[in-house]
């Protein structure tokens, strides 16, 4: 194939670079996709309204994310073991991130350290967190992405256990000899378990993850450090308004790319909820099948500030590391670009509610 035009092309190339392992546990969903599909078939129920006769020579998608600029609405979504695609892993990503002007969201299961990836210069980095039984271990992460530089706290809320990835069950998904989570492995020993009939990530979950958090818990956590709080995985408005109230700055609308629960309302179909709900006082994000410029409109017509994506990232990393990163960027910028262009929007302020409909 000649190189990617569009972000589907990206991921048919990255099947032959990755091992089955990887490919898997990249792609899935939880038991039968359905999430996983319907994120992606929810932009399809959505159609447009574009205003003609609008002067649309210079385009303008600059915006700010918690008071942070950015050059396109759009941050890498937190996702683990990146080095499975490129030995460069979350390196590159962050640099391909930070060359385009746009965030990205380290994942706690990160294959490079936090501080590492911080190292990378004039980006917008968030650090996503997993809160561990171990407090001890959960307090010291926080205080490390406080010291290193992140902006935010992204709390994922959607995973008190780890959703049911049967590929991954199948495979007995683990990580190869030299792969670590860079963030615990040096500091707390802690890896990845090879499991018998089962994926080791969902063993570690159950063995290391805290099933037992609650709202309560947000002050402690915020007590931690100064960072604002951006909570990740909120499917209803009653859980938005209850975000805003114990203080969180910001939400992600997301399933988790459907690897969570599997049936789980489609992210771009929680969102009318979510930002009626929020009703201005927090920022919502959405994630879940991005995959497309006018899927990023659409989602910005409803209300999302910004929005993120995860596989592309990865289908990136694994066809050419970096470069590919930057490409997968470049390709949803001037998609989005276009889109606009055509639907008489010259900056992200034109796009409003008047510009979709939803089409069941
Ligand atoms: C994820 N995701 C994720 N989320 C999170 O909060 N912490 C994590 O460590 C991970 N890890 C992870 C690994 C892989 C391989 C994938 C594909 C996803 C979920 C991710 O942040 C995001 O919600 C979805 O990937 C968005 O959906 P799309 O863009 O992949 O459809």
């Amino acid at each position: 194939m000649n190189s990617p035009i569009n972000l589907f092309e990206y991921e048919q190339l990255a099947k032959a670079h990755l091992s089955q392992m990887a490919f898997d546990y990249y792609s899935s969903g939880a038991w039968d996709e359905i999430t996983l599909k319907d994120n992606r078939t929810a932009f399809t129920r959505i159609k447009l309204r574009p205003k003609m006769l609008v002067d649309v020579s210079e385009i303008n998608l600059t915006t700010k994310v918690l008071g942070e600029p950015l050059q396109f609405p759009l941050l890498i979504a937190p996702m683990a073991f990146q080095c499975l695609a490129h030995s460069d892993g979350e390196m590159a990503t962050a640099s391909a991130a930070a060359s385009a002007g746009v965030g990205m969201v380290l994942s706690t299961l990160s294959t490079k350290s936090l501080e590492e990836v911080a190292t990378v210069d004039n980006g917008l980095q968030w650090f996503q967190l997993y809160i561990h039984k171990d407090r001890g271990l959960t307090r010291a992460l926080v205080e490390r992405a406080y010291t290193a530089g992140y902006k935010a706290l992204c709390l994922t809320v959607d995973a008190p256990v780890l959703g049911k990835r049967e590929r991954d069950q199948r495979n007995e998904f683990t990580l190869p000899p030299g792969l670590h989570p860079a963030n615990l492995t040096k500091i707390s020993g802690l890896d990845i378990p090879q499991e018998k009939g089962e994926s080791g990530l969902l063993t570690y979950f159950a063995q290391q993850i805290n099933p037992a958090l609650t709202w309560k818990d947000l002050e402690w956590l915020q007590s931690l450090s100064p960072l604002p709080l951006v909570l990740k995985g909120i499917l209803r408005g009653d859980d938005a308004v209850r975000a805003v109230e114990y203080g969180a700055q910001g939400i992600v609308v997301s399933n988790h790319g459907g690897r969570q629960l599997d049936g789980a309302i489609a992210s771009l179909d929680a969102l009318p909820e979510i930002i009626a709900a929020v009703d201005g006082k927090a920022e919502v994000l959405l994630d879940g099948g991005i995959r497309r410029g006018t899927d990023i409109l659409k989602a910005l017509a409803i209300g999302a500030k910004a929005v993120l994506i995860g596989r592309p990232v990865l289908w990136g990393l694994a066809v050419s590391g970096q470069e590919g990163v930057s490409d997968i960027i470049s390709l949803l910028k001037d998609e989005l670009t276009t889109a606009m262009a055509l639907s008489g929007c010259a900056s992200l302020q034109d796009i409003d509610s008047t510009l979709v409909i939803r089409n069941w």
